[in-house]
């Protein structure tokens, strides 16, 4: 009886999101480095003196970042500063050598930080994004409906990659850590769609190598002097 309601339940919810995509992603995180000593090791071997998050919530990466400088921006809790991000990018005058976006996992959201942020990073900083890999359909849908959820982030990352004057990549770590300079383009995505939000997760599964511009880890350091 369980099982034909959890059917029904699926069923009901593939309709209702437009699309019935039943494969998975097989990351397992725990194998991968964490956001946080990706991000201390960057701020270390760069000597970057500033940093800016914007969604801290607990504070769980926050809190651990060593760093002359740091901003935190969170409507709800955590961090320095109790407002959105569009509020913070709507007075800020100071510019950043790392910034970490954490805040509102959607699309709209994701891609208005994403611009923002390439107006605030200093000449040799980084731009991060959290949950850039989502593994499941469920894991992506907005609004939110199941336990981790990453939202469409994906698909402002998708739309980074077709920026001339920014270079996307995608860290296979924690979730999915997308990394962009502001530079020419190295490796530009050329797309016939480009109604970023009406992408499917069947289009991001199939494609998602090219689309996201995976690297490992290992190469972080790499992709800093291209
Ligand atoms: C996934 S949590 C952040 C986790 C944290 N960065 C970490 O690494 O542990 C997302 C946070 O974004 C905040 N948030 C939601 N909408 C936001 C917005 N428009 N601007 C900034 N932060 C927002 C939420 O309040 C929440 O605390």
């Amino acid at each position: 009886m369980k099982q034909k309601y959890k059917f029904f339940l699926k069923r009901l919810f593939y309709y209702f999101y437009g699309e019935k995509f039943y494969k998975r992603l097989n990351y397992d995180w725990s194998k991968y480095p964490s956001r946080n000593e990706i991000i201390q090791n960057i701020i270390n071997t760069r000597n970057y003196k500033s940093y800016l998050e914007i969604g801290c919530d607990r504070n769980e990466n926050f809190s651990k970042i060593d760093i002359d400088h740091k901003v935190g921006v969170d409507p709800e809790r955590g961090g320095t500063l109790r407002m959105t991000s569009d509020e913070f990018f709507g007075k800020n005058k100071d510019s950043f050598d790392l910034i970490f976006l954490d805040g509102l996992h959607t699309y709209e959201q994701t891609i208005k930080d994403i611009d923002n942020s390439l107006s605030t990073i200093n000449e040799n900083g980084v731009i991060f994004i959290h949950d850039c890999l989502p593994k499941k359909i469920w894991n992506q849908v907005v609004p939110r409906i199941y336990g981790h959820w990453n939202g469409d982030v994906w698909k402002a990352i998708v739309q980074a990659r077709t920026y001339d004057h920014a270079d996307t990549y995608t860290c296979i770590a924690d979730h999915g850590i997308g990394i962009i300079f502001k530079r020419k383009n190295s490796n530009l995505l050329k797309l016939e769609k480009k109604n970023f939000k009406n992408l499917k997760f069947s289009d991001y599964f199939n494609n998602h190598e090219k689309f996201m511009n995976l690297i490992d880890h290992k190469d972080i350091d790499k992709i800093f002097r291209i």
